[in-house]
Order: C-alpha cells, then structure tokens, then sequence
C-alpha cells in the first residue's frame, strides 16, 4: 500500500506527537477506507471479465448449440430442462406419446379448448390417421409409402392390444406411435371406448384437425395430397348416418334410452369415421349420451355402429356430410363384408372403386371423388396393389 505509506509520512510531518493517538485512529479509518476502494474496484474489474465470458459463451452456444456438450455447459443445461418442463413446443406436440393416464383422466385433458382466438405460432393443420388394430398391421409398407415426403401434414397412432409394439425401423412414420391402449372385445363398447381413447391422444396435439379412423386391413386409394387437401378443405366431416327402418337399425334401439334419445332421432353408419377438430372435441366431452349406450346399446346393438351416428344427428347434424369416405363392399350380405385377396386386385377393380362414375357432394359441389380409402384388403394384396400404387394411385 505506497499511497497510505506516503499520506502517512505527510501527516506526521505536519502533527505534533500529542495529537498521534487521535491521527492513527484516523489513519485507520482512512487506510480501511482506501482498502475497501482497492478490493472493490477489483471485484469490479473481475466480474466484468466474467460477464464477457457469460456474453462470449451464450453467443458460441446460439452458434453452434447441437454440438455443446461437456462439463462447462452447466447454465445450459439448466435452460434445457426449463425448456422440456413448459415450453408452447412440448405443450402443442407432445413428442413421446407414452403417458399415465387414466381415460377419465384423458379425455378431459383432451377436451380442453383454447379461449384466445389464433394461435401464437404458425399451426400447420394436421390429418391424424388413427389406426385401430389387434396387432401388426400388414399392409403397412403402403401405408409408408403414401406418407413418404409429408411429415409435416400428417401424424400417425396406433391402438393395438396393450403392450404390442409394431416391428419397425426407427425411420418407419409408424415407430413409437402405440399410445397406452386397453383390451379390446368386438362387438362390445370396448371397441368404441378404444375409438376415444384414439381421438383423446390425437387431440392433444393442437395441429392435428382432421381425424381418420383405420384399420388394419384399410388402404388409401389416393394419394396423400389428394386425400389431406379433400379433408382440410372440408367444411364437413365424414361420418356416414342415416335411418333404417328394419331390425337391424330401429330393431337396435331401446326405449330405455328414452326420455334422452328417442326412436326418430336414432341412427346407424360404418364404424370408420373422418371427424373434424370441433366435432372430436364433442366426443370425448360426452359422458351423458355415451353412458346411455354403454348401459342400452347391447348386442345385437352395437355402438360402433349407432353411437356417433346418433349423437351428431342429435346435436352436430349440420357439421356433418353423413356419407363415409371409406368403401367397403357389402354385396355377399352376411354379417362380413368382402375380403379381398390377391387375385383380386385389377386396375379396374381399383379404379372403379376411385371412380364409378357416381358423383358425391363436396362442399357445395359435386365430386367424382367419394372415397378416399377402402377396406377390406387381405395381407395378400399388399404386393399387387404395391405395383399399382405409382401407376394408378400416383404414389
Ligand atoms: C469446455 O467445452 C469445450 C467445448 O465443448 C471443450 O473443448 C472443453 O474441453 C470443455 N472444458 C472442460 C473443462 O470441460
Ligand atoms: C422384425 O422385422 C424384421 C425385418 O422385417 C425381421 O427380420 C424380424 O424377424 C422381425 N422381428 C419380429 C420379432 O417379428
Ligand atoms: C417414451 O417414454 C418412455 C418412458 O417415459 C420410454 O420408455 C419410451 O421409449 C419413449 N418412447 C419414445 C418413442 O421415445
Ligand atoms: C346430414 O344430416 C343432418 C341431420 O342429421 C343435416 O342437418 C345435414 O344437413 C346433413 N348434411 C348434408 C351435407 O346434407
Ligand atoms: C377374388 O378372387 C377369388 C379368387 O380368384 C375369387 O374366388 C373371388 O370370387 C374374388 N372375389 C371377388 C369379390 O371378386
Ligand atoms: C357407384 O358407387 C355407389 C356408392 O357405392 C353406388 O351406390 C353405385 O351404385 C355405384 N355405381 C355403379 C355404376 O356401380
Ligand atoms: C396426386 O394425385 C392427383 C390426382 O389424384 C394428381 O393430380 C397429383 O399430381 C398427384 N400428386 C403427386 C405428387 O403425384
């Protein structure tokens, strides 16, 4: 310390030795005082070259941000997890559509419905293509090929028996897209109970807006522009309803449903549905109407069949087109409708079922294009419709 040694010597020059006691109590306060200053400048000067080390790290970490790894990353680190906890990101498109929770659980968080109008990113909307399934789907490789080049308009999941995962390869759209399912009895609620528990998950991705049902023996017949813009261009959705006076439509109804849903508002329609985001909110907030079905709507009735059909004439009749945009062939009669095999499938066969000449309404036009899939396909097919598929199909 020269400065305090040197203010030291000039005092003493000038004090008489009387007044050393009250100086050397001032020294010390002075010295104290020029201590601290030094100690505090210095701080000063450190942080300032640590703040510059902060700055110079945050602009090498937005730079190249994939490759920062190691032990000196701590601050970063920190913000990741901030970022997996709360971020609009994780939020809007839960990645990992494993969870924990129970359907009651569920379907009231997918029920949820933004108050604000617009959204606070660019939302892209999505077809969510629902595949409900007892296990592997065998004509998934078309599948894949239909939705090669459009990640970014379409999401996939699948409902098969609790715990079966598909066998495919981690670029395959269809990996880690099981959601947690439950068993699954045909002809019983159970299988409209997993219809909702498919549009619950679905809805908990804000992009999704257009919601398909599938199932494994299901194939597209167009390709995937064709099929995404008919359906986000709609101002319908596409579940098939109508009135069948004989026992197989009225003949399921039951008057214990009264005074809730009476005979003249009771309807039937393919279990294969197409819903927009509106109406599949409808659905999973439902508990009256489908606890009704649940407890009345007992085989021969079958809810698959009579739940959505009945519910949306009831209520959302508007939103709907009442056609179905999955064909089937139900010429053979019988409980089955016709399977097709290998030996089946013709170009015309398939181009008749794209077109045959009748046209459907669309919006407030006509269209030659009624069907947008077809079922049902036996895993035989798979290869001849695979060499049709870039010729007639175009994909
Ligand atoms: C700090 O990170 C850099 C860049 O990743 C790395 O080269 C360096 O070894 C790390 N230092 C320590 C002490 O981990
Ligand atoms: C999964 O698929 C691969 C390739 O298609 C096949 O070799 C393998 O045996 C399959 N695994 C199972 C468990 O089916
Ligand atoms: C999703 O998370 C679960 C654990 O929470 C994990 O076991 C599973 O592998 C993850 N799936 C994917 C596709 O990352
Ligand atoms: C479908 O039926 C409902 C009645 O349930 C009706 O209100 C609606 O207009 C019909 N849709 C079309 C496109 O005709
Ligand atoms: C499908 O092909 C098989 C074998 O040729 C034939 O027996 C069957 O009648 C065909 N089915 C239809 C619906 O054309
Ligand atoms: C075309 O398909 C529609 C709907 O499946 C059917 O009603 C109609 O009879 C078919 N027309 C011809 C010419 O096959
Ligand atoms: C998809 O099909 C439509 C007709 O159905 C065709 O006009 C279009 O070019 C096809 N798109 C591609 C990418 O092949």
């Amino acid at each position: 310390m020269p400065r305090s040694r040197n203010e030291k010597e000039e005092i003493e020059k000038h004090v008489g030795l009387l007044k050393l006691a009250q100086v050397l109590s001032f020294l010390v306060v002075f010295v104290a005082g020029v201590v601290l200053g030094l100690v505090t400048s210095s701080h000063i000067n450190q942080h300032f070259v640590s703040k510059t080390e902060v700055y110079s790290f945050i602009n090498h970490f937005s730079t190249d941000a994939p490759g920062v790894k190691g032990d000196n990353c701590t601050i970063v680190r920190d913000c990741e997890k901030v970022e997996d906890c709360s971020s609009l990101n994780a939020f809007l498109r839960p990645k990992n559509l494993t969870h924990h929770m129970s359907d009651n659980e569920l379907f009231w968080r997918s029920s949820m419905v933004p108050k604000k109008e617009g959204f606070p990113y660019k939302r892209v909307p999505k077809v969510a293509f629902m595949f409900l399934t007892r296990g592997p789907l065998p004509l998934l490789p078309l599948w894949e090929r239909f939705f090669q080049g459009h990640e970014k308009l379409f999401s996939i999941y699948v409902h098969a028996l609790p715990g079966y995962k598909l066998n495919v390869s981690t670029s395959s759209a269809f990996h880690g897209r099981e959601i947690p399912s439950q068993h699954v009895s045909w002809g019983t609620v159970t299988l409209a109970d997993a219809e909702r528990r498919l549009l619950a998950n679905a809805l908990l991705d804000f992009s999704n807006e257009r919601f398909v049902l599938l199932s494994e023996s299901c194939i597209p017949i167009y390709n995937f522009s064709t099929v995404y813009n008919y359906l986000i261009g709609s101002s319908h959705s596409f579940v098939e309803s109508y009135d069948e006076p004989t026992r197989y439509g009225r003949g399921r109804y039951s008057r214990r449903m009264l005074p809730d849903i009476k005979l003249y508002q009771w309807r039937k329609g393919s279990q294969w549905f197409e819903l927009n985001r509106a109406l599949a909110v409808h659905i999973v907030s439902d508990t009256k109407y489908y606890t009704l079905f649940k407890k009345y709507c007992l085989p021969a009735c079958y809810p698959d069949e009579h739940y959505l059909p009945t519910y949306i004439n009831m209520f959302h009749g508007p939103l709907n087109s009442n056609r179905t945009v999955t064909w089937v062939d139900w010429s053979i009669g019988g409980p089955h409708p016709v399977t097709y095999g290998e030996a089946n499938i013709t170009v015309d066969f398939i181009q008749s079922i794209r077109n045959n000449g009748t046209l459907c309404q669309y919006n407030l036009e006509m269209t030659s294009i009624c069907y947008l899939f077809a079922r049902k396909f036996a895993p035989s097919a798979l290869e001849p419709l695979l060499d049709l598929a870039s010729s007639l199909m175009e994909f």
